[in-house]
């Protein structure tokens, strides 16, 4: 397989404390990478180590092949880079912002001016185009950012937290151009801290903590090796909640949660012909469910799961 991004036992020191303890990481060519991992796990050191911005204290990495220390340059050629904190000139319009940087990557005026054109049209940045970046809010700001990483048409983009701060149109708007890049051939490694948008996005994801890999895998993987089922039943009438309940403690052993909000049932199982044996009680109850299933964990459980903190607190 070949891979874009090849990372072996990458250390990295700052005084005393280790932000880098030994971290692999590979991700094939066209694949989107999700990097996951709590508040000071080391996502963004790595994408700086990946990104030549950073040199590591041991192991090494390539991207495209080419080593990150040794050949940097090459690195900088292939790569595309949307940082945690944008990167854009306040004082420049948007237009200016990407012309300037296309120049910066050897383009003629012509053909980065034409290239500006047409990121700020495919970011629906146009009529905005020529005012100063201190007056973008801040989804337009996030856009810019985008766009700028894409003037170098890089074959491998590193997106550390590309949507924070976004409202969910402008949430979606990242992800439709995230995808529209896949298809055309890039590699994506993004650090996020939604887990819905590595569940959308990501071809596979590899977990941080403290500075190493805790966890890697397909999601759906991820969610099965956290293990087990949860069943989830909502009576059509609430008032035989009590007694669903009642029925579903029994089967499984186990205190089912119940969500005031949507009226679900909750409890988590290890046996699914356990819903079988659900279904005929029910039946003899002569209650009915408006809705009744299993699901495989949500991310967000894997991830408290694996790092003992929730999503949101880790944000
Ligand atoms: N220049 C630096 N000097 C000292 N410590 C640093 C430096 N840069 C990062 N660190 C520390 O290294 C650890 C990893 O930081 P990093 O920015 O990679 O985390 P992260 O996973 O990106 O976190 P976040 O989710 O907050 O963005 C943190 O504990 C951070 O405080
Ligand atoms: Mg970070």
């Amino acid at each position: 397989m070949s891979y874009a991004i090849k990372a072996e036992g990458l250390v990295k020191k700052y005084g005393d404390f280790v932000a880098l303890d030994g971290v692999d990481l590979e991700v094939p060519a066209g694949k989107v990478i999700g990097v996951l991992g709590p508040n000071g796990a080391g996502k963004t050191t790595t994408v700086r180590i990946l990104s030549t911005l950073l040199r590591p204290d041991a192991g090494h990495a390539t991207v495209g092949g080419h080593d990150v220390v040794r050949d940097q340059v090459r690195v900088r050629g292939l790569i595309g880079l949307t940082g945690q904190y944008a990167s854009v000139d306040e004082e420049l319009s948007g237009a200016e912002n990407l012309v300037l940087l296309g120049r910066l990557l050897d383009l003629s005026r012509r053909d980065a001016k034409a290239r500006a054109v047409e990121l700020l049209e495919q970011f629906e940045l146009t009529e905005a185009a020529q005012r100063p970046i201190s007056t973008f809010s801040g989804g337009m700001r996030r856009r810019l950012d985008l766009a700028a990483s894409l003037v170098g048409r890089p074959q491998v983009l590193y997106l550390d937290e590309p949507t924070t701060g976004l409202d969910p149109h402008a949430r979606k708007e990242v992800w439709s151009v995230v995808r529209r890049l896949v298809a055309d051939g890039a590699t994506v490694l993004l650090t996020t801290q939604y887990l819905e948008e590595a569940d959308q996005l990501a071809d596979s994801i590899t977990v941080f903590d403290r500075g190493r890999v805790v966890a890697e895998g397909r999601p759906d993987e991820l969610k099965r090796r956290v293990g087990g089922q949860t069943l989830q039943v909502r009576p059509t009438v609430a008032r035989d909640l009590d007694t669903v309940s009642g029925i579903l403690a029994e089967l499984t052993g186990a205190a089912p949660q119940h969500d005031a909000d949507n009226g679900l049932l909750t409890v988590p199982v290890d046996d699914p012909m356990l819903i079988s044996a659900l279904v005929r009680r029910l039946d003899g109850a002569g209650i009915t469910a408006d809705e009744l299933g299993l699901r495989l964990p949500s991310l967000d459980e894997v991830f408290l799961a694996l790092t003992g903190k929730t999503a949101e607190k880790a944000a």
